[in-house]
């Protein structure tokens, strides 16, 4: 007999407590070895999002209790990457990495330092990886940051203890098993492997490959996804049954790991609704775009901020990644903002019943418009001009109507009757 799921059964707790040993110190007159404090205390992740998830917006969503992903995204330059990531230490908040903290550990009774402060200690914020990219690449980024190199204070030869990589790394859109196994081997013992998946049987999958925590995108996303996705809060409730049934019968072998909700959440009362189907917490990345933190130019935000109707006025697309020679894997596509390109496209596609276009084609298709040529293209890039450029959002956007910090994007979430 299948067992029912009750509100809220995977529960908050199940995803909080994964981060746990990631603390701060919270007094500055009592050795930190005896006064640490979880760090991860809001069931909260902003998404990887490419371009827009940097430093800033993973150091506001850290310092107030969320868990940020930074957008590893299409990487050509490791080096620039590495040296990002160094930027964020100093911008957290209560770092407990600091000279005070050193010297209390050093000078606490051995016997407090064992039982007081974990041996391996992580930053607050996870690595997003796009899988497919990271097959192109190589994997020596990632192994560079599970090495702990985004930390100041990595040096040739440190131990993994001497430093703290992050708290997790995040896979989306490709085969992540070889790097779950990489990840197993070559990180830290509390390094957590987050991936994100489209179908049930890819969460069933995951289930069984033991990953950390899975990420359910619904077609509601904003950005990358499946071609053919299902809405979330069908995927939801669907994934929590399967996964639980499968843990039964497992006999306790297959646990089920905390689900996160991601696609279309603007508001405190959706938040709540994703709980109410099973999720350990959400996934958000279009709600943080507008935020002040974000890595995307402003006119970008305000754009964001005018639109309504968000199913509408978004459409899933490949076109774009025909334009930009990303090569993307058949089956993925992603959610932009309608703008001049798709409403050629779609134009196009009624008159011919064209739905597949190779990069050529999707130049051709712009010709007779005033974004005609690649060359319009470049300038389009250099300017940052959305008329042309994608603009990726999820449906949730048109929710989105005023521009506040990340916190208060955070604190709206968690008030049922929050408004972003
Ligand atoms: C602007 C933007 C860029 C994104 N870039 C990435 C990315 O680089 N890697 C990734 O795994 N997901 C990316 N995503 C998708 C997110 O992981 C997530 O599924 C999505 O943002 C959740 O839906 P929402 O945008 O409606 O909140 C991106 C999303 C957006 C909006």
């Amino acid at each position: 007999m299948k067992a029912a799921v009750s509100a809220g059964s995977n529960g908050y707790n199940a995803f909080l407590g994964l981060f746990k040993h990631i603390t701060y110190k919270n007094s500055l007159s009592i050795p930190p070895v005896l006064r640490n404090t979880p760090r991860i205390t809001k069931p909260i992740v902003s998404a990887p999002m490419n371009g827009w998830a940097g430093p800033k917006l993973v150091s506001a969503v850290a310092n107030h209790g969320g868990l940020p992903i930074y957008a590893i995204g299409y990487f050509t330059n490791p080096d620039a990457i590495v040296k990002d990531l160094l930027t964020i230490p100093s911008t957290i908040a209560h770092d407990d990495h600091s000279k005070e903290e050193e010297s209390a550990v050093a000078a606490a009774p051995v016997q407090q330092q064992q039982q007081g402060r974990p041996h391996q200690r992580y930053m607050p914020y996870a690595v997003g990886f796009v899988t497919f990219w990271l097959d192109r690449q190589g994997p020596e980024l990632l192994l560079r940051i599970l090495r702990g190199e985004g930390d100041p204070k990595f040096s040739k030869g440190a131990a993994l203890e001497e430093v703290r990589p992050p708290a997790a790394i995040w896979l989306s859109f490709g085969n992540y098993r070889p790097y779950l196994d990489l990840i197993r081997h070559h990180g830290a013992p509390e390094t957590r492997v987050i991936v994100q998946v489209q179908t049930l049987e890819e969460a069933i999958e995951a289930q069984k490959n033991k990953v950390d925590v899975i990420v359910l995108q619904g077609t509601e996303s904003g950005g990358h996804g499946a071609q053919r996705v299902v809405p979330l809060f069908t995927f939801l409730p669907e994934a929590v049954q399967a996964l639980k049934d499968n843990a039964e019968a497992s006999g306790g072998q297959l646990p089920i790991p905390p689900l996160l909700a991601a696609g279309g959440i603007s508001t405190g009362k959706q938040f709540l609704t994703t709980t109410i189907l099973g999720a350990s917490g959400v996934v958000i990345g279009t709600g943080f775009m507008p935020t002040v933190e974000s890595a995307g130019p402003q006119h970008a935000k305000e754009r964001l901020l005018k639109i309504q109707d968000g199913g509408v006025s978004t459409v899933r697309t490949r076109i774009f990644d025909e334009l930009r020679e990303f090569d993307y894997p058949i089956g993925f596509d992603g959610r932009v903002v309608r703008n001049l390109v798709t409403e050629r496209e779609e134009e196009d596609q009624r008159k011919l019943g064209l739905y597949e276009q190779t990069g050529e084609d999707s130049f051709k298709l712009l010709k007779e418009d005033r974004s005609g040529t690649k060359a319009d293209w470049v300038r389009a890039t250099q300017e940052q001009d959305f008329d042309l450029l994608p603009l990726w959002s999820g449906t949730g956007v048109g929710m989105l109507t005023k521009q506040g910090t990340a916190a208060e994007f955070m604190d709206q979430l968690l008030d049922p009757n929050g408004r972003p």
